[in-house]
């Protein structure tokens, strides 16, 4: 049946309507709770749903903060530009409210790790702290930073290579990520989120016979 779609032209879209159109569309996004410090060691704490792994050699993931509507850079990008470290912080149901706690324009002198209760534990490699609560956290050096525009909501994309991983005992078995005890949640459109828990679905890739048994069909 043939379906009709809308055609939307970007560059004639405000910017807050092209962003609508981004997150309600990318879901569900991970969410990283990304930890920097500032050139004094000053910490800082902030949630990117504009977050995906990279490539594995090397272990990389990247993140956009997208400057303010005031075309001001964020904290967060801020730092990571001063020191090239960062924290990323990966997210449980159980962390949800304090990791929008820490979303918050919180001036700058404020401390996120403070004002959400989450409790900041010495990194390994970098000087950024890591939340202690998170079932697994990875500590990155800046890879790359790309401008992506710039103005009111552009983006930066933040590219850092993982140098370790601390994950939860109970999460890692037989070198995998245990999803019930890791109990992620995602990003939607607005203010929605959702569990990772319910609906999973098993779809094994196909192997090689798929591409035989298809030739041999068209046969
Ligand atoms: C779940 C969630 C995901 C978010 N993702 C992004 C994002 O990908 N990019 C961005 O610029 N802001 C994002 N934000 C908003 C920032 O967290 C917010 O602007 C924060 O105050 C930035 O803090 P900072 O100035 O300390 O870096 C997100 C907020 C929430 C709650």
């Amino acid at each position: 049946m043939p379906q009709t779609h809308r055609l939307l032209e970007l560059s004639r879209m405000d910017v807050q309507e092209r962003y609508k159109l981004l997150i309600g569309s990318i879901v569900p996004r991970p969410i990283a709770l990304v930890s920097t410090v500032n050139r004094e060691g000053q910490p800082n704490l902030a949630p990117f749903s504009f977050f995906m792994g990279v490539g594995a050699n090397p272990p990389a993931v990247a993140i956009s903060p997208m400057r303010r509507g005031d075309g001001s850079r964020k904290d967060t990008l801020r730092n990571i530009e001063e020191t090239g470290q960062f924290v990323v912080n990966c997210i449980s149901f159980a962390l949800a409210e304090a990791m929008n706690r820490a979303s918050a324009d919180w001036p700058q002198e404020v401390d996120e790790f403070a004002v959400s209760g989450l409790t900041p534990i010495e990194s390994l490699r970098v000087r950024p702290p890591r939340v202690a609560e998170s079932p697994i956290q990875f500590e990155c050096q800046l890879l790359h930073l790309l401008p992506i525009g710039e103005g009111p909501l552009s983006g930066t994309l933040v590219v850092g290579q993982v140098l370790v991983a601390h994950v939860r005992e109970e999460l890692y078995e037989e070198g995998r990520i245990r999803l019930e005890a890791y109990d992620p949640i995602g990003r939607l459109g607005g203010s929605a989120y959702v569990r990772v828990r319910t609906d999973v679905f098993e779809l094994p890739r196909p192997g090689p016979e798929i591409i035989s048994t298809y030739f041999k069909a068209e046969r």
